[in-house]
C-alpha cells in the first residue's frame, strides 16, 4: 500500500509513489491521456493518466470520470515548473469512489452571485471561496492564540439571553417555555460579570442581530470576539485591539501570502501597512474631515453611515479609531466622558479601504446610578438587568472591553465585496437556505 497523502504536502513526495483520496475539479481528454485536476480540499494538482501506464478497468475508470466525481488515485509525483502548482501526479492506478451524476450546477466558468448564493453548499469547493474560508480559519485562529497569550481567559457566554445589549430593534427572540427569550447580540455584559472573578476573559461565538436592512457589511448571524478587562480605561482597549488587530493580519499574511495574491489578487502592500500604533481621532475631528471631504451637510451628533466611515480611512493608510462619540449614537452601558455628559467612552476602529467599522467597543459604566438611568432612558426592562446592575454594588471598577466582527475583517484582509462569502453558510436578510 502506498502513502496517503495530501496535495499541500506534495512536495515532499517528489519521485516517491503517493495515494491521493479527492474529487474531481476539472477534466481534459487528449485520447490517450486523461488530464485530471483533482482537488482534496488542501490543494489541487494535475493527476496524468497515460493509457499506457495503467490498467484497462483503471484507463476506463479514468474515461469515464465526471466533474466531482470523487476517486482514489496512485501515482508517482514529479515537479513540473509548467504544472500549475509546481507538480504533477503520474497516475498508475485509479479508483472511482462515485461518479458524479452529469450537470453539476457549478462549472469552472463565471455565475451570477444569485446562483451561487442559492448554491453555497458546492460554491464553497472552489478555489476562490476555499481560500477565504481558510483564511478565515487562520483568522480565529490568531485571534485566540494572541488572546490566550496575552493573560485573556475563554469564557463561553449564553446564547440564549433575557435581554437586550445592543438595542431592542434587533432582536431575534424565541419561545423559552412560554417566555420570551432572544438570541444573544453579544455577551459583553456577562463578561463584564466574567472579568470580577477573572480579571481579563473573552467569549467567541455566534452573535444574531434582526438586521432589516441588506447592505454587503451585514448578517444576521455573525461570529464575534469580545474580549473585556477589569481595571481598564478606554485608552487600554484601543491599545489592546491594535496589537490583536495587526497580530491576526500580519498572521494571516505569512501564512497565506500565496492565497491572497494567486487566487485573491489583494495588494500586500495595504495589509504590510497595518502595524501599531494606528491613528485615534474624536468623533469632534471626524466630523471635521467629512465636512473637509464631501460631506458639508453632515450634522454632529448623527451616527456615521457607511460612506462616511469610507470618506474618514481613506484619511489614513492603516486602520484608524474614532473615539468619543455622541452618547446617542451608542448603546445603554457606555460611561461618559467627564465634563461632556453629550459624548461617551466609546470607540470604534474603521478599517482602510472603505471596508467600515471592523471593531466597537468602550469603556463601561462604573456607576449603578448612571446605569439606572440610561436603563430607563433607553426604555429597558429593568428587571432584566437587576444582575448587571449587582456589577456596579459589589467591586465596580473602571473597566473597558470590545468585540470584533469576524466577517468583515476577513472581508477586509481578503480584499472581498460583500461579508456573504467569508462564513461557510451565510444568514442574510430573508435568506436562510442552504
Ligand atoms: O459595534 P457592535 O454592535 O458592538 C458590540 O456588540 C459590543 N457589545 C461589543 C463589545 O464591546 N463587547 O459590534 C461589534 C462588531 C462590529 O464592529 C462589526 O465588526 C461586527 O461586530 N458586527 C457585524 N458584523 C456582521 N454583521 C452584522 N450585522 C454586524 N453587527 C456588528
Ligand atoms: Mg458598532
Amino acid at each position: 500500500m502506498t502513502q496517503h497523502v495530501t496535495i499541500d504536502q506534495i512536495s515532499d513526495h517528489v519521485g516517491e509513489e503517493v495515494t491521493l483520496k479527492g474529487w474531481v475539479y476539472n477534466k481534459t481528454d487528449k485520447g490517450r491521456l486523461q488530464f485530471i485536476l483533482l482537488r482534496d480540499g488542501t490543494a489541487t494538482i494535475q493527476a496524468v493518466v497515460f493509457k499506457k501506464n495503467v490498467s484497462d478497468e483503471a484507463w476506463e475508470a479514468a474515461t469515464d470520470l465526471t466533474l466531482e466525481s470523487s476517486l482514489v488515485v496512485t501515482g508517482t509525483v514529479r515537479a513540473d515548473d509548467r504544472a500549475p502548482g509546481g507538480y504533477e501526479l503520474d497516475v498508475s492506478d485509479l479508483e472511482v469512489v462515485h461518479i458524479a451524476e452529469l450537470g453539476y450546477p457549478i462549472q469552472p466558468k463565471e455565475h451570477g452571485t444569485g446562483f451561487l448564493v442559492e448554491n453555497r453548499h458546492l460554491w464553497i469547493r472552489t478555489p476562490r471561496q476555499s481560500a477565504i474560508l481558510r483564511i478565515r480559519a487562520t483568522v480565529i485562529r490568531a485571534i485566540r492564540n494572541w488572546l490566550d497569550d496575552h493573560g485573556f481567559l475563554n469564557m463561553d457566554t449564553p446564547i440564549l439571553t433575557p435581554a437586550a445589549v445592543e438595542g431592542t430593534t434587533t432582536l431575534f427572540e424565541t419561545d423559552y417555555f412560554g417566555e420570551p427569550a432572544y438570541l444573544t447580540q453579544s455577551g459583553q455584559l456577562y463578561n463584564e460579570a466574567n472579568i470580577m472573578a477573572f480579571g481579563k476573559v473573552y467569549c467567541f461565538g455566534p452573535t444574531f442581530r434582526a438586521e432589516k436592512s441588506k447592505t454587503r457589511r451585514h448578517l444576521t448571524e455573525f461570529w464575534m470576539v469580545e474580549p473585556e478587562m477589569a481595571y481598564a480605561d478606554l485608552d487600554d482597549y484601543m491599545d489592546v485591539a491594535q496589537k490583536m488587530t495587526a497580530y491576526v493580519v500580519q498572521t494571516a499574511l505569512e501564512k497565506h501570502g500565496g492565497l491572497l495574491t494567486d487566487v485573491l489578487e489583494r495588494d500586500l502592500g495595504r495589509l504590510e501597512a497595518v502595524e501599531p500604533p494606528f491613528p485615534r481621532i474624536s468623533y469632534d475631528e471626524a466630523v471635521d474631515l467629512l465636512h473637509e471631504n464631501g460631506f458639508e451637510d453632515f450634522e454632529w451628533g448623527d451616527d456615521f453611515g457607511a460612506p462616511h466611515e469610507t470618506a474618514i480611512s481613506e484619511q489614513f493608510d492603516r486602520p484608524v479609531f474614532v473615539y468619543h462619540y455622541p452618547t446617542q449614537c451608542k448603546a445603554f452601558y457606555m460611561e461618559t466622558v467627564e465634563g461632556r455628559s453629550d459624548v461617551c467612552r466609546s470607540a470604534d476602529l474603521l478599517a482602510p479601504e472603505g471596508y467600515g467599522e471592523i471593531i466597537g467597543g468602550g469603556q463601561r459604566a462604573t456607576s449603578v446610578e448612571l446605569l439606572e438611568q440610561r436603563i430607563e432612558e433607553h426604555s429597558l426592562p429593568r428587571e432584566a438587568y437587576e444582575w448587571y446592575l449587582d456589577l456596579r454594588r459589589y467591586g465596580s471598577v473602571p473597566h473597558s472591553g470590545f468585540g470584533l466582527g469576524v466577517e468583515r475583517t476577513v472581508a477586509w484582509i481578503c480584499g472581498i465585496e460583500h461579508v456573504r462569502e467569508t462564513i461557510p453558510f451565510p444568514r442574510m436578510l430573508e435568506k436562510i437556505y442552504p
